[in-house]
């Protein structure tokens, strides 16, 4: 009994002392397999040698990133067949071909001083010149070509304006920059022809402006622009506002991506900002607030939310995954590229932009419609942009005989907004009057602000109106966003380019 008891002791020891054995024979295995993880260390230095502390080591197109430590050393896991990069503040993005593996990485520093004698380069693709934007970046260049940047020049309505034309051509009609304030012409270039440099005589007529200047704003600008002053926001105008950096020699672009090694690129956390836009999108021109939509942005609930300009009008489109194929670009997320289409104003983003509600109940005074217009969705007022754009919602209603039929009680639309008298609506608009109090005016003529009763986002607008109960079949309501005032477009014999947001008809 005892031995068996012994015995019976003697074996669980032996498998307890087994199991032990295992444990430990598995942890030392976890021991040692921490130093066979694959880990590459490197150190990065500048172009004398010197350790740089801070600096941002990245395996290219992958979101695995180390900072340096104070000696300028880094330990990454390894990651094979990749490049690695490397950048920080100041200085361009290098790298290391995944041949040579890490080792020393040395940064070149940017420029010390911006050399105006820079020649811009032309985005449209050429086989000639090599350099040009779109031979690599095609689709990129392809958005941009479809977007408003690259028409600030030559774009007809903004010429027509400028210089007194029509849309066919015919002198003397209308608004006339150059004939009513010769000497604020050149006021415009600093943001529609942002590299017309100084002395050219496209600034004091931009229909002069040649070349790569008549592609408004260009990739080259926008990818030169090292720093975006806010101090005197909307006072100084566009290029003036942006410090740029052109290399006397070589090539230099800014960007959001911080593992492009091509020696001659910068990552910039700016090209995320609003703040990146706010001199091209907010300007008192003459003391009047033509532009103003970064400090309407400043106010908005988007911006306390986090979102920046790019975030609704630079939204990747999915598709696509390299920018430059072919030509040395790689694949990427196409959730981390951006788009350069730059919509604004089109039937999808007003459609998203501005909520219409309506109701309509016969009561005992009448039949009355109840509207509300709310604007959401959007990081500034609806209408943003160029002064003169307006949403105007109209309302009609007719007996069952077709004959119209007048409200007894609601808002009437301003007689001078270009849609007759007595017509039933709501105007969203900042409407500038001379200093008899007319309406419309250019804005580079003697005027003020005489209301700004555009939509702010997040919160409604509502409207009541009256009818009559037995003669009142039907109710209209719509609801349009206007580039420029009728008067003006009619005046200028424009293409029709009204945007029906909303169109509805109402029985009670
Ligand atoms: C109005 C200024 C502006 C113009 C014009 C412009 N870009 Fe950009 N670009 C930006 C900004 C801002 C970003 C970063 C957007 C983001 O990441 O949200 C960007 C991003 C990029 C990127 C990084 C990849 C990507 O799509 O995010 C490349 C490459 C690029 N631009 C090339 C070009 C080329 C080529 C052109 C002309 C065909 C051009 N850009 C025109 C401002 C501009
Ligand atoms: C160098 C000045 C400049 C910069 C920088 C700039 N813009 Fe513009 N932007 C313009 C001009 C000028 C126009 C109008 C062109 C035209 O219609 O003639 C414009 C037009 C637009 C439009 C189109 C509006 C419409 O009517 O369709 C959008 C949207 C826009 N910009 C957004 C942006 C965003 C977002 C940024 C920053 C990432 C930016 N812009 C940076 C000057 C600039
Ligand atoms: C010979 C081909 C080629 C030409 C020409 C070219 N690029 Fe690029 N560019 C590239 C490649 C390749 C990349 C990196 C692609 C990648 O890593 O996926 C790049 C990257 C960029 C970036 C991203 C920089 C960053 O760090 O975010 C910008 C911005 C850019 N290019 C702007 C331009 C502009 C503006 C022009 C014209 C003035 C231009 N490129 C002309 C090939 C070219
Ligand atoms: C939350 C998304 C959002 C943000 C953030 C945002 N926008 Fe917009 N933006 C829109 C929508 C939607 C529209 C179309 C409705 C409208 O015209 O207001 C628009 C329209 C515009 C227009 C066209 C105005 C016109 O009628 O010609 C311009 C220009 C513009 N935005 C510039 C900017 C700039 C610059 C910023 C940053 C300071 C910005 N937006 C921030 C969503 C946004
Ligand atoms: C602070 C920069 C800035 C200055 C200065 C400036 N603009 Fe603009 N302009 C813009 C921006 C940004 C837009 C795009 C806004 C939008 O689409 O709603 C624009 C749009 C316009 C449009 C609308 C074009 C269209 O087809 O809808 C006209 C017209 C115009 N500008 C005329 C002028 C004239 C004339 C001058 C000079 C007296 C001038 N601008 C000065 C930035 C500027």
């Amino acid at each position: 009994m005892v031995s068996g008891f012994r015995s019976g002791m003697h074996w669980a020891a032996i498998v307890a002392g087994a199991g032990l054995l295992l444990a430990l024979a598995a942890a030392t295995m976890a021991i040692l397999r921490v130093p066979s993880v694959p880990r590459v260390r490197g150190i990065v230095t500048d172009d004398q040698g010197r350790p740089l502390a801070g600096a941002r080591v990245r395996w290219k197109g992958t979101t695995q990133y180390a900072i340096t430590d104070l000696s300028g050393q880094f330990r990454l896991p390894r990651e094979d067949g990749r490049a690695l990069t490397v950048w920080m503040p100041g200085y361009f993005i290098a790298g290391t071909s995944a041949e040579r593996g890490p080792g020393i990485l040395r940064l070149r520093p940017l420029p010390g001083e911006d050399w105006d004698e820079y020649e811009w380069v032309d985005p449209t693709p050429d086989a000639v010149h090599e350099e040009r934007c779109g031979n690599c970046h095609g689709v990129i260049h392809d958005e941009w070509a479809a977007s408003a940047h690259a028409r600030s020049v030559t774009n007809r309505r903004f010429r027509n304006l400028y210089d007194g034309s029509d849309w066919d051509g015919r002198p003397e009609r209308g608004w006339n920059l150059l004939r009513d304030h010769p000497h604020g012409a050149g006021v415009c270039a600093a943001c529609h022809a942002p590299t017309l440099p100084a002395g050219h005589p496209g600034l004091d007529d931009i229909r002069k402006a040649d070349g790569v200047h008549a592609c408004g704003v260009h990739c080259d600008f926008c990818h030169k622009i090292a720093d975006a002053r806010l101090d005197r926001v909307g006072l100084e105008h566009g290029r003036f506002a942006y410090d740029l950096l052109r290399p006397r020699e070589g090539q230099l672009f800014f960007g959001p991506l911080d593992d492009v090694d091509r020696d001659e690129d910068a990552f910039s956390p700016l090209y995320k900002q609003s703040r990146y836009c706010a001199a091209c999108h907010e300007g008192t021109v003459f003391g009047v607030p033509v532009y103003t939509t970064y400090s309407e942005w400043l106010a908005s609930p988007a911006r306390r939310v986090g979102l920046q300009c790019q975030d609704c009008h630079m939204k990747p489109t999915g598709n696509l995954t390299n920018i430059a194929p072919g030509r040395g670009g790689i694949e990427r997320d196409p959730l981390s590229l951006a788009s350069h289409v730059m919509p604004g104003a089109t039937p999808e983003m007003l459609r998203q932009a501005v909520r219409l509600d309506a109701d309509l109940q016969a009561s005992e005074k009448g039949i009355v419609l109840e509207v509300a217009v709310t604007a959401q969705e959007v990081g500034h007022k609806v209408p943003t942009g160029f002064v003169d754009r307006r949403l105007v919602l109209t309302v009609s209603a007719w007996g069952d005989g077709g004959k119209e039929v007048q409200p007894i009680s609601g808002p009437l639309l301003p007689s001078d907004a270009g849609f007759g008298s007595n017509r039933s609506g709501l105007l969203f608009a900042k409407v500038l009057e001379d200093p008899e109090g007319r309406a419309p005016v250019a804005f580079w003529m003697p005027c003020r602000v005489r209301e700004d009763t555009r939509l702010e986002p997040g919160t409604a607008r509502a409207g009541r109106w009256v009818f009559p109960r037995n003669a009142t079949a039907h109710v209209r309501i719509r609801l349009v966003y206007h580039r420029f005032p009728p008067q003006v477009a009619q005046e200028k014999n424009w293409p029709d380019d009204r945007i029906v947001i909303a169109d509805r008809i109402l029985n009670p």
